[in-house]
């Protein structure tokens, strides 16, 4: 069973040349927090998918599910009964151990609803923002990518994802209030940085669920380059049918449905992102990598 669905897994996911040529390689470890406190904008889509498309070229991915909704568990497959050690005990000082998900290389600590309790328990806790970030150092070794599916909110959850994360990726949906709301996001990674983690920043803004026919999803577009500039991403993610299906078939629309709009950009989006990292290594490494 395994067998055959990793033999379909390959073929489904088997990248073009290109693909892979715009992958390249990097053997750094990345802690990225998908957040945006606005719901339902694509973060878990984001998450999962990326995750995915980096795992079809070698890259060994974590998530972490740090909402209690459970989406990107649901995603990838993993019943709530399956979802033995979670982001819940993490907090809580609990070590837990990732579980493998169908993809080869790529892990996950799941959700539960018991992590909506966590915001009140751990108000006084010692060190409650740093929780999250003391428990992936000892027990996320070996990632190339660390992947953290944040809540739509800016609560403590989500503060634990931005004191352990080197970057922040924000999904933006296509629509009229895109906007609205992302700065009390920017200053909120601005007061992080200041207070808990110096190197934090904001890597990258992904456009979602664009519909070209629509003029409003295209003013969107323009607006979002206009005030953010080169963060935005090249890529847009386009409103799409498969992708709103997949999380049904426990799968992310890159298995699900590959050859689907959305699929095809999430590869992109995966290819930019490494991209962006190669360009932004210094020389020497590079050099090394090329060796
Ligand atoms: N490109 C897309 N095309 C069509 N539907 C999409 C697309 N991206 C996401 N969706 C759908 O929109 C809904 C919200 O997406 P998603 O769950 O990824 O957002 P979210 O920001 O994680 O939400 P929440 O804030 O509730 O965690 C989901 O039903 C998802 O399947
Ligand atoms: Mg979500």
């Amino acid at each position: 069973m395994t067998t055959d669905y990793n033999t379909k897994y390959g073929n489904d996911l088997c990248l073009t040349d290109r693909h892979t040529q715009e992958f390249g390689y990097d053997n750094s470890q990345r802690v990225v927090a998908v957040a945006n406190q606005k719901g339902g904008v694509g973060k878990t889509t984001t998450a999962i998918n990326l995750a995915t498309a980096l795992t079809a070229v070698g890259r060994r991915v974590l998530i972490v599910d740090a909402d209690a909704q459970g989406n990107a568990s649901t995603g990838l497959g993993i019943a709530p009964s399956d979802r033995r050690q979670t982001t819940y005990d993490l907090l809580s000082g609990v070590d837990a151990i990732p579980m493998a998900t169908a993809i080869p290389g790529l892990e996950i600590i799941p959700a539960t609803v018991d992590l909506s309790g966590a915001e009140i328990e751990l108000i006084d806790a010692e060190h409650r923002e740093r929780r999250l970030k003391s428990a992936l150092d000892r027990i996320a070794t070996g990632y190339d990518l660390i992947l953290i599916d944040c809540p739509p909110a800016l609560g403590l959850v989500t503060l634990n994802a931005l004191v352990a994360a080197d970057e922040v990726l924000v999904p933006l949906q296509c629509e009229f209030f895109a906007l609205e709301g992302l700065s009390l996001l920017l200053n909120t990674v601005e007061r992080v940085r200041d207070t808990y983690n110096s190197e934090l920043k904001v890597s990258g803004i992904v456009l979602t669920m664009f519909d070209k026919r629509n003029r409003l999803s295209r003013e969107v577009v323009a607006d979002v380059r206009d005030v953010m500039g080169d963060t935005v991403y090249d890529t847009v993610i386009p409103r799409n049918v498969r992708v709103s299906e997949a999380p049904s078939y426990g799968k992310p629309v890159m298995l699900h449905a590959f050859q689907s709009s959305g699929a095809q950009a999430y590869a992109h989006l995966a290819g930019e992102m490494l991209r962006r990292e190669r360009d932004e290594r210094p020389a020497t490494e590079t050099m090394k990598g090329a060796a």
